[in-house]
Order: C-alpha cells, then sequence, then structure tokens
C-alpha cells in the first residue's frame, strides 16, 4: 500500500536535486522564519549546491531561518572532518546566509546523551515544530539513524548503528575503514520526524530500489523504518528512475 507518499519520479540525480532544492526555495521565499530540517550523506548533497545557487540567483535569504539537522555521530566533535556538523557547514552553511547559532545540529560530543536528546526536541518545539525536512534513505530502509525495529514514536536518542549503516558509511566515499565508523549516534526519532509539516525524501541509485519499494508499496512496519511515513499527511519522496525501478507500476 502507498499510503498517502507522492511519488515523484526524475530522469536524473541533478533533476532530483533541482526538485527538491526549489521546494526549500519556495519554502523560504513563502516563510523566511521557516524552520528546517536537513540530512546528510550523499544523496543531498547536489540539492544543497543547488540551493545555495538559487538562493543567491534568486535573492531568497536564509537569514531569518531555524534549521535542525537530523543526527551525528557519537564521539566525533564539530570539527571532525567525518562530522554531520563538518558536513553542513561545508556543504550548505557555508554557502547561504542561514545564520551559525540557528543552525542546529546535535552535540556528539555533549557529556550527558540523554539531556542534549531532550534539549534538541525542547527546541524543535519552542520554535513551532519544523516546516520541511529533507530525508534520504539507508539500504535498509533507515532513516536518520532509526535502524529497522526502531519504534514509530521514537524521539531523539543515543542509537547503536548496523552493521549494514558501518558498512554503507565506510565504501569510500566518507571512512576508509569499517573500524573508523562511530558505533553510536544521537539521532532524531522516527516521531521526531513524523511530527514535521512537510517530508522530502529523496534516493537515486539502484542500491536504494528495495527500500523505496518496500516503503512505499510494502507494510507499514518498524522493519522498514521509511514505510512508517506511509500515513504522513504530507511526504514527497523524490526519485531518479534507478531508485523507482522497483515500485508497482
Ligand atoms: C544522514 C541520514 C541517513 C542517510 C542515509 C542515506 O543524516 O539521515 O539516514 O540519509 O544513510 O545516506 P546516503 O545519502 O549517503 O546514501
Amino acid at each position: 500500500m502507498a499510503g498517502n507518499i507522492k511519488v515523484v519520479v526524475c530522469k536524473s540525480s541533478d533533476e532530483v536535486a533541482q526538485k527538491a532544492a526549489g521546494m526549500f526555495i519556495e519554502q523560504v521565499r513563502n516563510k523566511p522564519t521557516s524552520v528546517l530540517g536537513f540530512a546528510t550523506g550523499s544523496t543531498p548533497e547536489k540539492t544543497y549546491a543547488e540551493i545555495a545557487k538559487l538562493s543567491k540567483a534568486e535573492k531568497v535569504s536564509f537569514a531569518k531561518t531555524i534549521s535542525f539537522n537530523l543526527d551525528e555521530y557519537w564521539g566525533l566533535d564539530g570539527d571532525h572532518d567525518q562530522s554531520y556538523r563538518f558536513f553542513m557547514n561545508d556543504k550548505l552553511f557555508k554557502s547561504i546566509d542561514i545564520r551559525p547559532w540557528n543552525a542546529h545540529v546535535l552535540n556528539g560530543k555533549a557529556k550527558f546523551p540523554e539531556v542534549e536528546c531532550r534539549a534538541y526536541e525542547d527546541q524543535i518545539l519552542s520554535v513551532g515544530g519544523v516546516d520541511l525536512w529533507v530525508l534520504g534513505i539507508g539500504n535498509n530502509g533507515h532513516i536518520a539513524f532509526n535502524e529497522p525495529g526502531s519504534p514509530v514514536d521514537s524521539r531523539t536518542r543515543l542509537v547503536s548503528l548496523t552493521q549494514s549503516t558501518i558498512d554503507a558509511n565506510s565504501d569510500g566515499r566518507f571512512f576508509k575503514d569499517p573500524a573508523e565508523v562511530p558505533r553510536c549516534a544521537l539521532s532524531t526519532g522516527i516521531g521526531t520526524i513524523r511530527d514535521a509539516r512537510r517530508l522530502v525524501l529523496l534516493a537515486t541509485g539502484a542500491k536504494k530500489a528495495d527500500a523505496i519499494a518496500k516503503a512505499v508499496d510494502g507494510a507499514f512496519t518498524p522493519d522498514v523504518p521509511a514505510s512508517l511515513l506511509q500515513d504522513h499527511p504530507d511526504c514527497t519522496f523524490i526519485l531518479d528512475a534507478d531508485a523507482a525501478s522497483k515500485l508497482k507500476k
């Protein structure tokens, strides 16, 4: 069952990025004080380049926006070149005029993870919730670092990574060796993500086809965390043809 998920299939990963960036630019143009949600990983990189380009070309300012990222590796501080704080500064924040103090990423070195996670949830609530959150998807169907089995009502917390995620993130794109990948992360929960008013999940490439087919056409189940978006009132999957190749016609 596809639930409410809207599926947009694009010819290329460039088109995925253009469509996704267009959604963010429109969101900020219509509501300059938008609360935005960001993801890391390879998939949204082109989208962030496109957002930076469009924000300059179309003079759409991010100065009044507030952002929250999905997750951060546990044990890495923001200066570590594999931390998600570093990634966001490098791929997006340095290229738009978002104020650094408004761009929130969980602190992977926080002394008390429970306090850090609770404060993050409170910060999201205190600014009225997230207007538009971009997500990627793991080969095993994870969203943020909510691995299979994560409850639908989970909130921001310290989680363990599965071997499949450790392997996927040490395939040469990020870490060189699985031994370097932190075993834990701070991650927003599925409940945290589902609270966003609008969600857009991006997926490109054949490796994602199984997870996408299960998320869209399969059962609503914690075994496939992305399937837990099926009853969200405003969730769009933007896919390239390879990622969409196993969807029911
Ligand atoms: C990262 C995140 C992860 C990734 C997923 C896909 O913030 O939330 O769920 O979106 O692991 O990663 P890529 O895009 O590298 O395939």
